[in-house]
């Protein structure tokens, strides 16, 4: 057993009090690629302290970025990021340290990369990284373990996606800021990290128009200036928060909150009994009144249902008297944790891609497993509702993308702690 990633939760315990949201994990991440495109330092302010923040930072040193930290502002010096190999090891551990592939292609013409993972919520091809960058001038030749590309300089072209990726629409903003020409994007995704991305850009001195619609243009530009932005709130991990509240019948304040990128979720929050009061970037939320069952709820490309919280909705749902269903349409292996939940006592059936959830079956405390970044999450407030202790394995998985669950719920009256390498402690 691995002692080290174990999340401990006793269950049955009602919230109080506030918490901060913290910078979007999400729109960290491109915009620490973005930063390899200025020869000079750039600066990213209230970033997540996440592993896969450290993980981007890592990469970016072993390409000649010198990173450094002042509390949550990241440093990023890319002068002597020359660098063109991205190692399997790098890509395997995070997928999306793809998105690199376009930046170090328009900054140093080459680049060798390994190829990303999938995981378990699904294949995550990148064809429609590797037709962007391709229509955009980019020889890229798929190797057995790694993919070799070369671009002198990407010229700006016509690109349609066939469906929404953000990833595949970061890339291709990526890619064209620094092209020779005009680059327009067809059927972009519109989640607030392909805008947050672009803003970024704009700000080091980008030419790009339509970032909130399905059509970007892009005007290139010879070089970037330096990037000196903060990093948006996170929406995933405040959701994930007013799904705790409601899960555990409790009133919570939240900061921080970017309401207006969470409407789908909050309108179907509201559906199942959620109340809240949005005051600025401030919510006080009130999960008291007892969880109402969902006749079916879709994931959706935004401003859609966001797929990343479809797991710790399901959690919520496990504890409404009634039948409940969820239809995932973006990811093809998106229930892992439904299985948990099950052996928690839950009552889920999984059919395709739909989940009915018969809920109000009372939830015990037992030995679970994190499978994913937000299926682990999920499990975490299934354990806020079960009876006794649930010990939750592979907790590594959470600190992906939560900077400090553990301390905020237990900031919030939770008996929760992590075993981490000061060995098990109450924190
Ligand atoms: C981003 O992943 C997020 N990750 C995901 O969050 C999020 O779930 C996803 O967008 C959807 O919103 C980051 O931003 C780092 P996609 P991404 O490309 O870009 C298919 C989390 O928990 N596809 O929009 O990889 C793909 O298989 C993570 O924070 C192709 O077919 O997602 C999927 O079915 C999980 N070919 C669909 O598109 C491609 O080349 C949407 O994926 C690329 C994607």
């Amino acid at each position: 057993m691995k002692w080290l990633d174990e999340i401990h939760v006793m269950g049955k315990c009602s919230l109080s009090g506030e918490i901060f949201i913290q910078g979007s994990k999400n729109a960290a991440l491109p915009m620490m690629a973005a930063s390899l495109m200025h020869r000079g330092r750039s600066v990213l302010k209230g970033c997540p302290r996440i592993s896969d923040v450290f993980c981007m930072e890592e990469v970016l040193k072993s390409l000649g970025a010198v990173t450094w930290w002042e509390d949550h502002d990241l440093y990023l010096d890319c002068s002597d990021a020359d660098g063109t190999e991205i190692p399997e090891t790098y890509t395997r551990r995070m997928r999306s340290s793809i998105i690199l592939l376009g930046p170090v292609l328009s900054r140093n013409k080459k680049c060798r990369i390994g190829y990303p993972g999938g995981c378990i919520i699904g294949k995550r091809p990148i064809d429609l990284h590797l037709m962007a960058l391709g229509t955009l001038g980019a020889d890229i030749s798929e190797q057995t373990f790694y993919l070799d590309a070369e671009c002198s300089r990407f010229q700006g072209k016509d690109i349609y996606f066939t469906k929404s990726s953000v990833g595949a629409t970061q890339q291709a903003i990526l890619a064209a800021v620094m092209a020779q020409g005009v680059t327009k994007l067809h059927n972009c995704a519109k989640e607030p990290e392909v805008f947050w991305l672009c803003r970024y850009l704009r700000s080091m001195g980008a030419l790009i128009k339509g970032e909130e619609t399905k059509e970007i243009m892009i005007t290139g530009i010879r070089e970037l200036g330096p990037g000196n932005y903060t990093i948006p709130p996170d929406r995933i991990v405040a959701g994930t928060y007013l799904c705790a509240a409601a899960a555990t019948r409790s009133e919570i304040t939240l900061r921080n909150v970017p309401e207006q990128e969470l409407q789908a979720f909050l309108e179907v929050y509201q559906k199942i009994g959620g109340q809240y009061q949005a005051n600025g970037g401030t919510l006080e939320v009130n999960g008291k009144r007892a969880v109402q069952p969902i006749a079916l709820v879709e994931t959706k490309n935004y401003p859609g249902f966001p797929t990343d919280l479809q797991a710790p909705l399901m959690a919520v749902l496990t504890g409404a008297q009634g039948r409940s269903s969820i239809r995932e349409n973006i990811f093809d292996q998106r229930f892992g944790s439904a299985f948990q939940m099950n052996k928690m006592g839950a009552d889920i059936k999984i059919d395709g891609n739909q989940a009915v959830i018969c809920g109000g079956r009372p939830l015990t405390g037992t030995q679970v497993q994190a499978g994913d970044l937000r299926g682990g999450a999920a499990l975490i407030i299934a354990a806020l509702m079960a009876e006794g202790e649930t010990c939750i394995t592979e907790a590594e998985l959470i600190n992906r993308g939560y900077e400090h669950i553990c301390e905020d719920l237990q900031a919030l009256g939770c008996r929760i702690w992590q075993a981490g390498s000061r060995g098990f402690e109450e924190l």
